[in-house]
């Protein structure tokens, strides 16, 4: 076999593959033929330069994009969240850096899925306390249930999912009236609007059959498409036990000594259900692998370690994990985390980049980033807030001083309206903006690390 051949010919379908953008094969952590030479800014040191030239948004939003569209949505403790753990795993190792997988487990959980008989999918969150279902779920009638009191229901309900409204009762009671009246399985709708379906707590009770929660519009649309027409559910409910999750950390460290000091850059990889997590966060993701790539070159005097952190969504378990595994001596040389999370939204009024610290003072990584942007022109404003609600807080937490850079609009805080929902997909995700950051914080790091 021609071996030249048979690269060429990968090469072009990889080419073409690209064109049609349907990139199914991890982006490669080859170099990219555009240099990024802008507009250099008079003040930057060279150093800054050194940076800034090499990092690539071209680069930046197809890893984003791997994350958000190839992967998809990348909810704690499933399938998607390891692949994303594993490419990112894979990019470090062929990026030579030494890589560490670090599993930690997770409380179970319930993930379930919820179609109409024409594959329509309807939002669902299942609380703790529900049954789960066999791999293919429970496909059955629904049954209007009002409000899910015993006089509610006939012997028409057994064997049916029973569709009950919120009110009057507890969750667990509506629940247990479903249970005795031989129902399969229990939605509960709103009675009030709401974007996020509903969340309802069984209060510590286990049942044996799934419980769903949904919006109003669902429940509502529910009655009206499935009971009127007699049609049928697919629910599935996935009991999540023993689940783990998992941190890849890649470290860098100057040749000679064992004694540096270490910089920290953190940026968790896990997404909400039904969201792609393009700003959350494969956007802080792919700005810290790009900055791996970057940084791997220069020589250094400090150690850096790029942290990619699981289970943030569930309570910043990841990084929690993290921060309180490192030992006495590695706590003591830590001076500081940059922890990156929504930093490309292109919604517009997220004009300025915000730093996050949790006592809302200025620390080493936040008066090093202003220093930065000032000498590199970086153009949107730098604002100060007190905010935890991301990684940074773990760091904070074991005494590193931690900010969270983060795209907010000026004077309100407020976030783009995609967060968390199915909308935080790469149609509003701005290379430029993930330029900007990639800039912001690598000259950043660098200036802290160099030799
Ligand atoms: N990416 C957000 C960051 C964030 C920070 C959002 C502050 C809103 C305010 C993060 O992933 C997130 O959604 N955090 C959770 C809390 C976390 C402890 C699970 C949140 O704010 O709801
Ligand atoms: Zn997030």
């Amino acid at each position: 076999m021609n071996k030249g051949k048979k690269r060429s010919a990968a090469v072009l379908s990889t080419i073409l593959l690209a064109s049609s953008f349907s990139v199914v094969a991890p982006p490669l952590a080859q170099p990219v033929a555009a240099a990024e030479n802008k507009v250099v800014h008079p003040s930057a040191k060279a150093h800054d330069q050194k940076v800034i030239a090499r990092v690539s948004q071209e680069r930046m939003f197809a890893d984003a994009s791997y994350l958000a569209d190839t992967i998809g949505p990348r909810v704690t403790g499933t399938e998607t969240e390891q692949q994303a753990a594993e490419f990112i795993w894979e990019r470090l190792t062929s990026l030579g850096y030494e890589v560490e997988t670090q599993e930690f487990s997770i409380p179970d959980k319930g993930v379930g899925h919820l179609h109409t008989s024409d594959d329509n999918e309807v939002l669902i969150t299942i609380p703790a306390g529900s049954g789960g279902t066999s791999d293919a779920g429970i496909t059955a009638p629904l049954y209007d249930a009002n409000l899910g009191k015993a006089e509610d229901f006939t012997d028409e309900a057994k064997g049916k999912i029973a569709l009950i409204s919120r009110g009057e009762l507890t969750f667990a009671e509506k629940v247990q009236n479903a249970v005795e009246a031989g129902a399969i399985g229990v939605l509960i709708y709103n009675n009030v609007d709401a974007l996020a379906p509903l969340n309802p707590s069984l209060g510590g009770t286990i049942f044996d059959i799934p419980v769903g929660g949904i919006t109003k519009a669902s429940g509502e649309a529910l009655l009206q498409d499935v009971v009127a027409q007699n049609e049928t559910v697919n629910f599935n409910v996935q009991l999540l036990k023993n689940v783990t999750s998992q941190n890849i950390i890649a470290t860098r460290a100057p040749q000679k000594g064992d004694n540096h000091e270490i910089v920290h850059v953190s940026a968790h990889y896990d997404s909400v259900q039904f969201a792609p997590g393009a700003s959350d966060n494969a956007s802080g993701t792919a700005v810290a692998l790009e900055l791996a790539r970057v940084l791997k070159s220069y020589p250094i005097d400090k150690e850096v370690r790029f942290v990619f952190v699981g289970a943030e969504e569930i309570g910043l378990l990841g990084s929690k994990y993290y921060a309180e595994n490192l030992s006495e001596d590695e706590l003591k040389r830590s001076i500081a985390n940059f922890n990156m999370d929504m930093v490309g939204t292109s919604w517009e009024n997220a004009s300025a980049i915000y730093m996050n610290t949790i006592d809302g003072k200025a620390n080493i990584v936040s008066d090093t980033a202003l220093a930065t942007a000032e000498r590199i022109g970086t153009p949107s404003e730098l604002i100060l807030y007190q905010r935890g609600a991301s990684d940074h807080q773990s760091f904070y937490d074991v005494g590193i001083p931690a900010v969270n850079f983060i795209r907010r609009e000026p004077g309100t805080a407020a976030l783009e309206p995609y967060y968390h929902t199915p909308q935080d997909t790469m149609e509003y995700l701005s290379a430029e903006r993930l330029k900007e950051a990639g800039d912001l914080v690598g000259a950043s790091i660098y200036s802290l690390i160099r030799k």
